[in-house]
């Protein structure tokens, strides 16, 4: 019997959001809808990345307030901080200190071949700093900090993945048996919601064009007049079709928020024009994004028992990530 806790211990996952902007409606059906649901199968650590937020520029004032935002939206979405770690990464010092550690077990080579930071460099050519650099590095702190088993990773951050499993590989084959080796996690129902205003692109808050997203905690109004106003395809039908890409983004956006299967959603709107079903489709959403904003809303008016509940997760995620630093200090000679 002594092994029993091990062979049903649930397995380990563990994400992070950046707070680098307000959230969208394609972070919340893509990712954040999934956090909530993987806490009832898995141990769950999720933290606001805002140690990555800032290799990109950010004003202060709005730094803070977005972090304290993104943290309140995770509760809000019903994440238990009781039964699963939330916290602030900054404020768990092991991240950055097993990122020099793990940096050094990491090629300038491999670093340069990630297309994100290709990317960052041409969009940001005037601030190409050494943190764009080796942020994949900080993410793999993040990730083999916690023995994480699982991370549910979208397309863009498949090959941060990648590169954290080299690293915990190469690190094991020196050392022994220091780091778990992680696993994407493809979640079941992950949607991947487009831009409103072109479906080619995936809906972004860094799209200048406020009409192509949603924010998390837009209100009633907006969030339906953006739907009002959201490109469809010529034609007339409400039908999932390759060259139908604006009314197919639709489709999935209303089946993820309402539940049913695109088919029904088809047939719900048979007969009826672009009109009734845009309209459907900014109602759908609103009912489902209003209670996050007003638990948002309620828990970011209380500072202080805020402050707790990120406290007392940022300690629960300390005592984790201080056993795993200590032990891949001591394996390479530290002191301690
Ligand atoms: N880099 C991720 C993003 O921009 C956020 C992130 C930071 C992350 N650390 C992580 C995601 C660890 C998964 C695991 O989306």
């Amino acid at each position: 019997m002594c092994n029993t806790n091990e062979e049903t211990a649930k397995k380990r996952v563990l994400s992070c959001i950046q707070p680098s902007g307000l959230l969208t409606l394609g972070n919340y059906l893509g990712a954040l809808k999934n956090w909530t649901e993987m806490q009832y199968e898995f141990d769950c650590t999720y933290a606001v990345a805002d140690l990555h937020a800032i290799t990109v520029r950010q004003e202060p004032a709005k730094l803070r307030s977005q972090i304290y935002s993104t943290f309140a939206i995770l509760l809000a979405l019903g994440i238990d901080p009781d039964k699963n770690t939330v916290f602030i990464q900054s404020q768990v010092p092991e991240h950055t200190a097993l990122s020099w550690l793990l940096s050094c077990y990491t090629q300038f080579g491999e670093m340069s071949r990630m297309t994100q930071f290709k990317d960052k460099s041409k969009k940001h050519p005037d601030n190409i700093n050494v943190g764009l650099f080796s942020y994949p590095v900080l993410m793999a702190a993040d990730i083999l900090l916690y023995k994480s088993d699982l991370v549910p990773v979208g397309e863009d951050q498949k090959q941060h993945l990648e590169i954290a499993r080299d690293i915990a590989v190469r690190f094991n084959n020196i050392y022994g048996d220091v780091f778990t080796v992680p696993e994407a996690y493809i979640p079941k129902a992950g949607a991947r919601i487009r831009s409103l205003q072109d479906p080619s692109k995936k809906m972004s808050k860094s799209d200048d064009n406020v009409n192509a997203w949603i924010a998390i905690l837009d209100g009633r109004d907006d969030i339906i007049r953006k739907f009002k106003r959201a490109v469809t395809d010529s034609g007339s039908e409400v039908r999932m079709a390759e060259d139908k890409p604006g009314v197919s983004n639709l489709i999935t956006i209303y089946s993820a928020v309402t539940g049913k299967s695109t088919a029904d959603v088809e047939r719900e709107f048979e007969g009826k024009g672009y009109g009734d079903f845009k309209l459907a489709v900014g109602e759908a959403v609103a009912d489902a994004l209003a209670p996050i904003k007003q638990k948002h809303d309620e828990i970011i008016k209380d500072k202080k028992a805020m402050e707790q509940l990120y406290k007392a997760g940022a300690e629960k995620a300390e005592y984790v990530a201080r056993k795993t630093y200590f032990k891949a200090m001591k394996k390479v000679g530290f002191v301690l």
